[in-house]
């Protein structure tokens, strides 16, 4: 059975003031869904002792665990800081750093070596979807950047139409539903059976109240990893109670 996760994206939002908003989600977050907060590295720790039943992860990582990367942050100093989870893969990450599969491979492996759980981003671009490359795109990303050793544990997979995030367009239920069966197909073919039912699907882009529960019913779909509507308790909460309600 996977449990059901609402992981939230606070990008580069947030000053020590905002993680007030974690009180405000503590009794969302007890209902059955896991609740995870990646927050800027800067608020990891702090957030880390203020998080309750609420999971704390990074937004990105380097694929070293330490050495001469000014700027950068491994896995190890995440897991250190006190975070489970890393966000690897993110288009924006593709698009504003030039992110390659292959990088996001190395950083998945580093996620793992460190004891993180890698939430993947895949995700087609309005272009790409209107030439119909849809599946081809997804399917090319997910066979590159995960490590053949993917497990449920290690890995959730959150498909991000690039189209989608921050713009208020969502696709329709049918092209969500279509997306995640041949993800999961997909992992099926790469991983077998068991590793491929046991990983979890998140949909992000765009995800509100006000669409969160139609989105949860689409098979397939465990939950969703959210941006603009992750950084306030009184948008998330909804979410999350949708997700548990699912
Ligand atoms: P959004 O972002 O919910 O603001 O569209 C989603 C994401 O980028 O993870």
């Amino acid at each position: 059975m996977r449990r059901k996760l609402a992981a939230g994206n606070w990008k580069m939002n947030g000053t020590t003031a905002a993680l007030a908003e974690l009180d405000a989600l503590q009794g969302a977050a007890t209902g059955g869904a896991e609740v995870l907060i990646c927050p800027p590295a800067t608020l990891i720790a702090a957030a880390t002792t203020k998080a309750g039943a609420i999971a704390v992860g990074g937004q990105d990582c380097h694929p070293d665990a330490s050495g001469a990367h000014t700027g950068d942050i491994s896995a190890t100093m995440l897991k250190d800081a006190g975070a489970t989870y890393v966000i690897v893969g993110h288009s924006e990450r593709r698009a504003d750093h030039g992110e390659p599969d292959t990088l996001i491979a190395a950083k998945t492996h580093a996620a793992w070596q460190a004891g993180l759980t890698a939430i993947v981003c895949v995700g087609e671009t309005l272009e790409q979807r209107d030439s119909g490359k849809t599946l081809d795109v997804i399917g090319t990303q997910l066979a590159a950047s995960l490590p053949d050793t993917v497990t449920g544990a290690n890995t959730v997979i959150a498909y991000e139409p690039v189209w989608a995030i921050g713009t208020g367009k969502v696709p329709t239920t049918d092209q969500i539903a279509d997306v995640h069966a041949f993800m999961r197909a997909t992992l099926v073919h790469h991983f077998g059976a068991d590793t491929a039912n046991a990983i979890r699907l998140l949909y992000g882009g765009s995800v509100k109240a006000s669409n969160a529960t139609e989105i949860f019913a689409v098979g397939d779909v465990d939950g969703a990893l959210v941006g603009g509507a992750s950084l306030k308790a009184t948008d998330f909460a909804p979410i999350v109670d949708a997700l548990n309600a699912s």
